[in-house]
């Protein structure tokens, strides 16, 4: 039984094999396209789907999509049309998706809908390895919904309450957002960053712009939006609730800002809190699984864990749309087989790169190496020489994750303990802002004796207090919190042995671990790519699979031939794309 996931056309678009049961491949669109964040139908995820499976496209039984394009269609209806949308309105057409995949994928067997949420929840639920819990999805909107609750149990998922647009959480966030003078939809984890520099001076305000209701429910005054029919997403009153006009993007950022972040992430926390409690009541299930881009929220998941009701929290950890395939793909095999897919086990499912393959790009692009080919424990001692003498190192091993987390495919690595390391590691590659911090890995044996855990995080979706002996400033956020990744050998053989030869070298069992890419571009995904990534900044070294490239050894011409190259994939990607409007990925 093969089924294939697939989500698109909104923002993150995504696909996904299911065989027999099994995530055998995932992956964002984004990553192979280079354009972060591609909304586009995603044609070369699904083919390195099929070709992961190793099958052709008539191998497959279903195909199946995250959100029902007809319930959508009747709330575009209700909102209207937005002002500057094009007269035209193929947004409006809810045959588009069915059309993109025929004609776009050439698929002419079933393809099966399920609503936007349920297929949030059925990411989490399905694929966690409860056999029954609790779900809250939340996110900006879906169809209708904005935040869902329901429980799973086996291969079944129900949904008994939810709250709908325009009132939303997600929405909410990414108002304020915007006000901050942040990008809606990429800027909501810097308003999260920003939070514990400032206080809750504006509680007030924030408690006006969204009220709890009974039960599940709360509202939003929309006297403070604009988002439903505007082109903005606050009104006027917004700024005068707050007596401070917005913030241009890229201004300073001062006291008032960080006191607004905070206040807006005491309240979301509040709210969340509160509906965590109504829903564990309405249950009376020990464990909640979560999902929706509002669950990627690593602070408010902590403080869930920490104060709510559940004893146990599983939070899908591509909690965003592109997770959205997962789901629908686990909601498709249910239904045709009456079976629960397999838990997932880790979220390295997308395409990787042997080392023989990595030895012909570097013989053919006269680029030199250390080959470790049967050396791993060399090329562990080769990286933490690096390391140790505060060098960063980008680190290209195994296949790429799914999700917005780098842990240990694609990741830069630096010395945690370094307190230079976080401007330097902005100066050569990251340019991000000052204030948002990085975040550990720590090999799992060693995690409760650094941070106040006492469960393993592998997927970075929590924060939690720094207890660590040691003093940890690249790791560390002003508020003493991080959010670690725990490394388990069984899940990340290599990456834990790196570990820990850096633990027995330092005494430190940890690494700062960020994404392995520049600033406005998607992760790395392929040699070239990562190549590209140090061609283009200051990274030190750059591990390919068993080759150690240092920097002097890149060829001096490289970095002039790398925005050609990079133009060149971007265009090519483009052309094998569905000529589907770009109108289509407007939210409203
Ligand atoms: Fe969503």
């Amino acid at each position: 039984m093969n089924v294939l996931g697939l989500s698109a056309f909104f923002h993150e678009s995504a696909c996904c094999l299911l065989q027999d049961g099994r995530l055998v491949a995932a992956a964002e669109e984004e990553r192979f396209s280079r354009v972060k964040h591609d909304p586009r139908l995603p044609v070369s995820a699904f083919r390195f789907c099929l070709q992961a499976g190793g099958l052709g496209i008539t191998d497959l039984e279903a195909v199946a999509y995250y959100e029902s394009p007809l319930k959508k269609l009747s709330r575009q209806l209700w909102a209207g049309i937005p002002e500057g949308a094009s007269p035209d309105l193929p947004w409006l057409d809810p045959g588009a998706p069915e059309r993109a995949i025929r004609e776009g994928l050439g698929w002419e067997g079933p393809i099966l809908f399920f609503d936007h949420h349920l297929s949030h929840a059925a990411s989490a639920f399905l694929l966690s390895d409860l056999p029954e819990a609790a779900v809250l999805t939340v996110d900006g909107v879906g169809e209708w919904a904005t935040t869902s609750y329901g429980r799973g149990r086996g291969a079944e998922v129900e949904l008994f309450e939810e709250v709908d647009f325009p009132h939303s959480l997600g929405l909410l966030y990414a108002t304020l957002t915007s006000y901050l003078g942040f990008e809606v939809n990429d800027g909501e984890y810097k308003v999260m960053g920003l939070a514990p520099y400032g206080e809750p001076r504006y509680l007030d305000q924030m408690r006006r712009l969204v009220s709890p209701g009974p039960e599940g429910q709360y509202r939003l005054d929309l006297d403070y939006f604009d988002f439903v029919r505007g082109r903005r997403m606050y009104s006027d009153a917004l700024p005068r609730l707050f007596g401070e006009p917005p913030r241009r993007p890229e201004a300073e950022i001062t006291r008032f800002h960080q006191d607004v972040a905070r206040s807006l992430q005491a309240v979301l926390e509040e709210i969340l809190l509160a509906k965590a409690l109504w829903l564990h009541e309405r249950t009376g299930l020990p464990d909640l699984c979560m999902a929706g881009g509002v669950a990627l929220n690593v602070v408010a998941n902590g403080r869930i864990l920490r104060e709510g009701p559940f004893e146990r929290l599983f939070v899908q950890p591509a909690a965003g749309d592109s997770g959205g395939c997962l789901g629908a793909a686990a909601l498709a095999h249910a239904q045709l087989t009456g079976k629960r897919p397999e838990p997932l086990r880790h979220v390295y499912l997308g395409p990787r790169w042997s080392a023989d393959e990595i030895a012909g790009l570097l013989a053919a692009t006269g680029i030199q190496a250390h080959d470790f080919r049967g050396r791993e424990a060399d090329l562990l001692e080769a990286v933490v020489d690096r390391l140790t003498s505060g060098q960063v190192v980008g680190w290209f091993h195994g296949p790429l994750e799914l999700g917005p987390r780098a842990l240990g495919g694609r990741s830069l690595l630096a010395d945690p303990r370094d307190p230079g390391m976080r401007d330097r590691l902005n100066r050569l590659v990251k340019k991000r802002e000052a204030f948002r911090p990085f975040a550990p890995s720590v090999l799992a044996s060693h995690a409760a004796a650094h941070f106040d855990l006492d469960h393993p995080s592998p997927y970075m979706l929590e924060t939690c207090r720094v207890i660590s002996p040691l003093d940890l400033p690249a790791v560390t956020h002003v508020d003493g919190s991080a959010r670690p990744q725990t490394v388990d050998p069984g899940m990340s053989p290599r990456y834990a042995a790196l570990l820990e030869a850096f633990h027995r070298r330092t005494g430190c069992p940890l690494l700062v671990n960020t994404s392995f890419n520049v600033r406005g571009e998607p992760i790395v995904a392929s040699p070239v790519d990562a190549l590209s990534c140090m061609g283009v900044s200051g990274i030190d070294a750059v591990v390919l699979e068993d080759f150690l490239i240092d920097r002097a050894m890149l060829p001096a011409h490289w970095a002039d031939l790398l925005p050609a190259w990079r133009e060149r994939s971007r265009s090519g990607f483009a052309r094998g794309q569905s000529a589907i409007s770009e109108d289509l990925y407007t939210f409203v």
